[in-house]
């Protein structure tokens, strides 16, 4: 039911880790089930020079955040304000069912609840 991508990233998570001194660390977790992802940025600037995420939970929820820190490395604040949902669940190429969804999107809302934050700027998208 997983594509060999999304296990491939499970096992082998890309960006795994924290950054020492981030300017960006946030934390959230999936209610349903007590997941948890946690997201660390270095900024240059509006740039975000490195990301790591580090948690624990299903192959979707780990795979998506490893996912996104390859989507939003080297790119601005801005544009990491911008990925949308479908953007992450297109780098997912399945479908999710309506089930999954928080899994799909934990890594997400943590990143943007950070980048949210760092810009002073509540977040007013609905995620899950
Ligand atoms: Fe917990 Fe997917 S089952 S995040």
């Amino acid at each position: 039911m997983y594509t060999a991508i999304i296990l491939d990233y499970y096992r082998h998570p890309r960006n795994y880790g924290t950054i020492r001194g981030a300017d960006i660390m946030e934390r959230d977790l999936n209610p349903l089930c007590g997941d948890e992802i946690e997201m660390h940025v270095k900024l240059e600037g509006s740039i975000i020079k490195e990301i790591k995420f580090s948690g624990h939970g299903c192959a979707i929820s780990q795979a998506a955040a490893s996912m996104l820190t390859e989507m939003v490395a080297g790119k601005t604040l801005d544009d990491a304000r911008r990925v949308s949902r479908q953007d992450m669940l297109d780098a997912l190429g399945i479908p999710i069912s309506p089930a999954r969804l928080k899994c799909a999107l934990l890594g997400l809302k943590v990143l943007k609840t950070g980048v949210y934050r760092r810009l002073g700027a509540g977040m007013k998208e609905e995620f899950w």
